[in-house]
C-alpha cells in the first residue's frame, strides 16, 4: 500500500478553479490515501450547503466554520490529502495551523483559466457579482502575498493536465 510511503498530509490551497479538488482525488488515488474536501467538512457541520451559509450567516461566520473545521483536521491520523477553500489563508490563524497540518502545495492558474472554470462549476457566493473578472483580479492581489507566504511548493498548473501537475506535486513532496 502506497500510502504508507506518504509521510505527512499534503494539503492543497490556491485560488477557486485552480484544481484543489480534481488533482487532490487524483494524488489520493496515486498514493491510496483518504482525501479530505474541507468545503465539505463546512457544509456537514454547518448543515447547509455554501452558498447558504454565506447568503444566511454571512462570510465572516463561514470563515469561522472554516477555521473550525481545519483545527479539527489537526488531530492526530493517517496522512491525508486535504484540500482547502480559496480564502483558508485569509485568517492568520488558518495559515499558521496549515503550515503545521502538512505539506502546503499552492496551485496557480491563468485568470482566464480560473473565470472560464468558476463560471461553469458550482456556486461561489464570492463571484455572484456583474464583474467577476474584477472580484477574481481584486481577491487575487490581495490573498497572492498570503498563498506565498503559506506554501512550501508553488505550482503553475498552466499548460498542465491535471495528472501532470500531480505527478509534479508527487516529485517534490
Ligand atoms: C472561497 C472559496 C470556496 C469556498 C467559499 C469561499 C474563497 O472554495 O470555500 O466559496 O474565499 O475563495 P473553492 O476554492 O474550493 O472554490
Amino acid at each position: 500500500n502506497p500510502a504508507s510511503g506518504l509521510p505527512r498530509n499534503i494539503v492543497l490551497i490556491g485560488f477557486m478553479g485552480c484544481g484543489k479538488t480534481t488533482i487532490g482525488r487524483i494524488l489520493a488515488r496515486m498514493l491510496g490515501c483518504p482525501f479530505v474536501d474541507l468545503d465539505l467538512l463546512i457544509e456537514q457541520k454547518a448543515g447547509m450547503p455554501i452558498s447558504r451559509i454565506f447568503s444566511e450567516r454571512g462570510e465572516a461566520y463561514f470563515r469561522l466554520v472554516e477555521a473550525a473545521v481545519l483545527h479539527e483536521l489537526a488531530a492526530p491520523g493517517p496522512p491525508r490529502i486535504i484540500s482547502t477553500g480559496g480564502g483558508i489563508i485569509t485568517r492568520r490563524r488558518s495559515r499558521t495551523l496549515l503550515k503545521q497540518l502538512g505539506y502546503v502545495v499552492w496551485l496557480q492558474a491563468p485568470v482566464d483559466t480560473i473565470l472560464e472554470r468558476t463560471g461553469r462549476n458550482r456556486d461561489r457566493p464570492l463571484l455572484e457579482t456583474d464583474d467577476p473578472a474584477a472580484r477574481i483580479q481584486a481577491l487575487l492581489d490581495q490573498r497572492m502575498p498570503l498563498y506565498r507566504a503559506s506554501a512550501d511548493l508553488e505550482i503553475d498548473t498552466a499548460g498542465l493536465d491535471p495528472e501532470e501537475t500531480a505527478c509534479g506535486i508527487l516529485e517534490s513532496a
